[in-house]
């Protein structure tokens, strides 16, 4: 399995940053970086065109992707956006059920697994988030809660589908805290998620990553978690030379 790095811009940057992110990212691409490691960056739908373009003209090998989609082909829903309109912009890949989606926007395992249906139908790639609450960690429900997300969410993708997912464990207490979870727990929920996805898709390894106030000063001991194929990154994406130090260690 390689190994994954994925960014999460949420709702920050304008063109003009995102330009200047490049430049400087693009500088910190080593040649030693693994051949099968995987660098990704979720952003703003505004950017996804300008991104795409840019990494080409810096050659910096880095997937753009977006942060959400609708489950529809195209409809009458205000505000949303189409698969076909991402893919027409350059997308590779989407984050779909970030907890901010589920608790802000209230979409639930059922409107998730249509999107992830739709995805991987058109053989798109998805990265599919999982996560419990602290109130239910205390009350020792969390991998309950990881299985039956995991159940729903992902109910009704055949085998070869399942080629194209990721799954981002990210407890949703330590999302924007700065309180990363245990290795100990770290390590608990990614052995869960793994055998429940063994027993599912035993054709194919799919990369579990970690998320939740991952910076620089933890990515190599969050590398060193069995069974943590990745990290995905919120505000430790934004800046060029912290995101680019952090790939690194977690490279390493
Ligand atoms: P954070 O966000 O790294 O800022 O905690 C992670 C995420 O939202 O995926």
């Amino acid at each position: 399995m390689g190994k994954f790095v994925v960014g999460n811009w949420k709702m920050y940057k304008t063109q003009q940053q995102a330009g200047e992110f490049i430049e400087s990212f693009a500088k910190s691409v080593r040649a030693d970086d693994p051949s099968d490691s995987w660098v990704g960056l979720a952003v703003p739908f505004t950017l996804i065109g300008q991104m795409h373009s840019l990494c080409r003209d810096f050659n910096c090998p880095l997937h753009i992707g977006a942060q959400n989609m609708h489950s529809a082909e195209q409809g009458a829903f205000t505000g949303e956006i189409a698969l076909e309109m991402l893919l027409e912009q350059g997308a590779q890949f989407a984050i779909l059920g970030h907890s901010e989606r589920r608790r802000h926007f209230l979409e639930d395992d059922a409107f998730i697994n249509l999107k992830v249906k739709r995805a991987l139908s058109r053989k798109f790639r998805a990265i599919v988030c999982i996560g419990d609450t602290k109130e239910q960690q205390q009350e020792g429900r969390a991998i309950k809660v990881l299985h039956d997300q995991l159940d729903k969410t992902l109910a009704g993708i055949s085998q070869e589908e399942a080629a194209l997912l990721m799954i981002a464990y990210e407890p949703v207490w330590a999302i924007g805290t700065g309180q990363i979870a245990s290795p100990d727990l770290i390590e608990k929920a990614h052995r869960e998620c793994r055998s429940w996805l063994l027993k599912r898709f035993p054709d194919q390894a799919i990369p579990l990553l970690y998320g939740g106030s991952v910076t620089e000063a933890n990515a190599a001991e969050i590398r060193s978690i069995d069974q943590v194929d990745g990290i995905l990154v919120g505000g430790g994406s934004l800046s060029a030379q912290e995101f680019a130090v952090l790939k690194n260690h977690f490279f390493k």
